[in-house]
Formats: C-alpha cells, structure tokens, sequence
C-alpha cells in the first residue's frame, strides 16, 4: 500500500484524513502528546488492523479519543465525579482516564477488558479530523510495537510507511511524551502511567491523593498480573543498550571512562570532555519530555551500540520521562 503524505495545515488534507477514517482505513495523526495511529473505533475490522499494523500484542487495549467530554459519556457505563472534576480541568489534553466501557464500543478496542480508556486530545488537527470524522477513534501511538513513540511524523512514516493509508503532518508534538492514564474503576484513583498532566495536579483538582501502580517505577514482576498491560512489555526502546545513571555529573562521568559506552544522553547544561559522543535533551522536564523520544531514535541512527544516560528527576513532568527511560534502558538503572 501507498502512505499518502498529509498536512495538517491543508483543509483538504484534513477532510482527506477523516473520509479515510470513516472508511476504516488508519491514518497516523497529531496530537499534542505523540502522533497516534487512528481507526474508526467503531469499526471492529478497522481496529484490528492497528494490531497488524503496529505488531501489537493482542492484549493491549487502546485509548478512544473524542472531540469533548460530552461525547465520551455515551462510551462508558457510568460517570462519576471525578470523571467531570477531571475533564473539567484537563480536557482537552494529555489525561486519558479509564472507566467502564458501554456495549456500544467493539471489546477489541480495550483488547477484551471491560473497561476503556478514552481521552480528549488538544492538538487542532487531531480535533478537526475527529469533529469531521465524527465517530470516536482508537488510537495508540503510531510506532511499531515497542519502538519509541513518534513525535513527528517523519518517526511515524519509518514506522509504518506502506502499511497504513496516510500519515497526518502537524509538526513537532507540543508536550512529547504520552498522556497520563487514571483507572477511575476502582474506589480510589490509580495512576498506571504517568505522563502529560502530572500527577500532583490530579491529586490537586481531585483533592485526594492518587496512589501509584508499582508499574510506574519498578520492572513488572512476572507472576503479577499487568494493571496496564502496556506497562508489561518492552518499550521505548532503541536498539542500543541504555543504562541510566542517577547522581552527580562527576559520577556519570566516572562511570563513562570506566565502562566506555558508545555515547553519553545528558543535560544541555552538562560539561563533557571534548573526547565523548554526545546527544542532548533538554534542562527541565518540559523540553526532555519534548526532545526524549527524538534522541532515543538518534541514539540508533549514530549507530551507538550503549550509551549512559543521566537520569532527570521524578517530580512532576520528569516522572513520565523517568518512566519512558527506566522502560527504554530495560530497567537497566545504576
Ligand atoms: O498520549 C497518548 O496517550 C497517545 C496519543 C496517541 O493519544 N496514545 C498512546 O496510546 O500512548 P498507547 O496505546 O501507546 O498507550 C495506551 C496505554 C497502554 O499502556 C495501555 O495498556 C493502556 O494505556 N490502556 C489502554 N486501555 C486500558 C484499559 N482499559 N485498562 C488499562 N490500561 C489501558
Ligand atoms: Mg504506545
């Protein structure tokens, strides 16, 4: 199949974009987070070929996005205060929250489970071709499984070029790191990953703490059932072998010239001998949320076969970077 080239800035291409989708064919779009690869929610063939497409195991549920909080309702079994407290502040934006899915969504979207996860994108383009869509659309990130997430559609086209019908232009993603997912199913909140929207300003608009899932911030241990099955699996990652360094500058940089690492993946304001291969991503968590998932994809186009990584801090923004690196370096953390 022929990917056709869109952009998002061509009112055609963006009706284009959205008669594909209601044919049920998949088109990778923009949004404010990462670029998604969308299909007709309720399109059970259309869906199932995003499995295809991605090499995505069969029990990884998908996120259906929605132009407004008004049209999720009908997706869900229930809608409870916290539901409208959230979407209320963080909608539209990168907040995906899970509830009780309604009989009216096809189960292979949330690959069987109950439950779906849905959320409201920010991004102008990804609200146009919904709005003109006009059906909800299931839409993981537009990588081949347990690649790094694109952040331009340039990553989604090395991805899947020739396997789906186009590819949506928009840019840069404005935030660069996924949405953060709430299951709101169960008495309390849980985080089951972090991401957008930081988690203490859920617990801020909430006004109640939000326990994390140990999949955040650990390796899933094998005989524990998965919360989020995407947090069991491999992911992030380039081929080069990442290992992430937490501490001092001058530590990072011991532990380089005693293990001699293919490249080092620092802070701008790092000061590193001349001598080293070096990417950049970023001083605060915005840019590396911004520049993360790029760099990783440049680490393997350098060629680096390892490569040590200084580890930001898991505050605010900087946990959902934390956790896509802990994810990318295989857990690898030192
Ligand atoms: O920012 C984003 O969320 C992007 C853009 C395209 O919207 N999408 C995205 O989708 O990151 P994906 O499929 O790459 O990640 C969705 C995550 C996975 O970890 C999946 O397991 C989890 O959400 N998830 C989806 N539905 C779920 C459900 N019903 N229960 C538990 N986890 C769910
Ligand atoms: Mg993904």
């Amino acid at each position: 199949m022929i990917t056709l080239r869109l952009s998002a800035s061509n009112n055609d291409d963006l009706a284009r974009a959205a008669s594909l989708l209601r044919a049920g064919a998949l088109v990778a779009i923009p949004t404010e987070t990462v670029y998604g690869l969308a299909a007709n929610a309720f399109d059970a063939a259309a869906v199932a070929g995003i499995f295809a497409a991605k090499g995505r195991p069969q029990d990884n549920p998908l996120i259906a996005h929605v132009p407004d909080a008004e049209q999720a309702r009908p997706l869900v079994k229930s809608w409870p205060a916290a539901a409208q407290r959230l979407a209320a502040a963080f909608w539209p934006g990168p907040l995906t929250i899970i509830l009780q899915r309604a009989e009216s969504i096809p189960a292979i979207v949330s690959a069987g489970l109950g439950t779906l996860a849905i959320r409201v994108p920010a991004h102008p383009a990804a609200q146009a071709v919904l709005r003109a869509a006009g059906v909800p659309l299931a839409a993981p990130s537009a990588n081949r499984s347990g690649s790094p997430s694109p952040t331009l559609a340039r990553h989604a086209l090395a991805d899947l070029d020739g396997k789906i019908a186009a590819v949506l232009d928009g840019g840069p993603c404005a935030v660069g790191v996924e949405s953060t997912v709430l299951d709101l199913t169960g008495e309390a909140p849980v985080l089951l990953r972090p991401g957008g929207v930081p988690v203490e300003r859920l617990e801020a608009a909430l006004g109640q703490s939000v326990a994390l899932s140990p999949a955040v911030a650990h390796a899933p241990a094998a005989e524990t059932p998965a919360p989020s099955p995407g947090m069991k699996y491999r992911h992030y990652a380039p081929l080069a072998q990442l290992t992430l360094v937490r501490g001092s500058l001058q530590a990072f940089l011991e532990l380089a010239a005693h293990e001699h690492p293919g490249g080092l993946l620092v802070f701008d304001g790092d000061a590193i001998p001349g001598s080293w291969p070096v990417l950049r991503y970023g001083d605060n968590p915005e840019q590396q949320a911004r520049q993360l998932f790029t760099k990783l994809r440049e680490i393997d186009e350098r060629g680096w076969e390892t490569a040590l990584v200084r580890c930001p801090p898991k505050e605010g923004l900087g946990l959902a970077v934390y956790n896509r690196l802990l994810r990318a370096a295989n857990f690898r953390e030192v």
